[in-house]
């Protein structure tokens, strides 16, 4: 057995957090042969709650739990963590504009990157869920100057696993038979899922599907998923959400499957022509504990047009908050 690894995961109290925690403590994250310490962080008032998630955690007797603790003080739940899943974020409240709900996180994303930047082991893995995620990701980024840049990704995984079962449901096919397909941008409804390099069944996806049915059905389907559930079940994604992450940290550690890749947003290098330094979602290849973009796909004037509106989003994003960039 491995020497144990330390996860911090904030909004531990919170819906993702009830689906996730448990999945990280069984194994599903980072093998099963990988103890794992759960460091929990909260605001004040959910520290009450996050005991309850504590309790359970202790009742399940994970034989891979080798400690677990929760703080509401950042440098706490951050110290010497390897891996850092970003979930708790400030939600939409009414009336809010995108802008107000991005200054919002913006004050909790720079205080969590300071602490990670003091505490957090130097190659730490970080991951922000909570929404914007991209946005969030990059200010933790630019707060933790004494960590690898390389080191702050943000989720797009579900965004992928909600574009392969939509692929999957179309074709006749099983989520497996799928290999290849890209969500570029944005985690939001600019995001562009890509199929033309996708592989079903070994053959070329765009050959199966119309183009009425890509324009008119599986990109927006896909970019407004999230809207759909919460209209079907009056909450936001929550387990999928957890399960995408899960898939995000393991496939960034222990590599992605031999002839596929995953959509992961990390910083951009300025690989295909998109600005570099913003958080975007890119076709990467894992492998050693080390993401590589997918280079020289062919991009057609259809994709380059949709990365082009995604890419330009995010940079309005970051430069609403670039007051708060150190
Ligand atoms: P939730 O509201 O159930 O839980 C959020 C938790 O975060 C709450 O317990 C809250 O107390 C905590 N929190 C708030 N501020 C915090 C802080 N400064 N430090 C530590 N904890 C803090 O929300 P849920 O459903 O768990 O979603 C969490 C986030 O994930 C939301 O921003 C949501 O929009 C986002 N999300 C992202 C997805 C993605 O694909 N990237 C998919 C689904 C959700």
């Amino acid at each position: 057995m491995k020497a144990p690894v330390r996860v911090a995961v904030t909004g531990a109290a919170g819906q993702i957090g009830y689906s996730l925690l448990f999945r990280i403590a069984s194994g599903d994250m980072l093998g099963p042969d990988q103890p794992v310490i759960l460091q929990l962080l909260e605001v004040p008032p959910a520290m009450d709650a996050v005991q309850g998630v504590m309790m359970e955690l202790d009742d399940c007797a994970f034989p891979l739990l080798a400690g677990l603790q929760a703080s509401d003080q950042a440098e706490e739940a951050f110290k010497d963590a390897d891996y850092i899943l970003l979930v708790g974020a400030k939600p939409r409240g009414p009336g809010m504009e995108r802008k107000d709900l991005l200054e919002a996180n913006a004050a909790i994303f720079s205080v969590q990157g300071k602490a990670m930047n003091a505490v957090a082991s130097r190659d730490v893995r970080v991951l922000a869920v909570g929404n914007p995620a991209n946005t969030n990701a990059l200010i933790a980024q630019r707060n933790a100057p004494d960590l690898d840049p390389r080191c702050f990704t943000a989720m797009t995984r579900l965004d992928h696993n909600r574009a392969l079962a939509q692929l999957a449901n179309r074709t006749g096919t099983h989520v497996t038979d799928i290999q290849k397909l890209t969500v570029w941008g944005n985690h939001s409804a600019t995001q562009y899922p890509d199929i033309s390099h996708a592989v079903v069944d070994g053959k070329a996806a765009s050959d199966l599907v119309d183009q009425a049915w890509l324009e008119e059905s599986f990109i927006p389907t896909v970019q407004q998923r999230g809207a759909a559930i919460i209209k079907a079940r009056g909450q936001s994604s929550a387990a999928s959400a957890a399960s995408a992450a899960i898939d995000h940290m393991r496939d960034w550690t222990l590599g992605t499957p031999e002839g596929d890749w995953v959509s992961m947003a990390i910083p951009s290098d300025g690989s295909y022509g998109i600005a570099e330094g913003i958080i975007y979602s890119f076709p990467v290849r894992c492998s050693g504990g080390r993401y590589e973009i997918v280079q020289d796909l062919s991009i057609d004037d259809f994709s380059r047009e949709r990365m082009s509106a995604t890419e330009q989003e995010l940079v309005e994003e970051r430069d609403a908050v670039q007051h708060l960039l150190p």
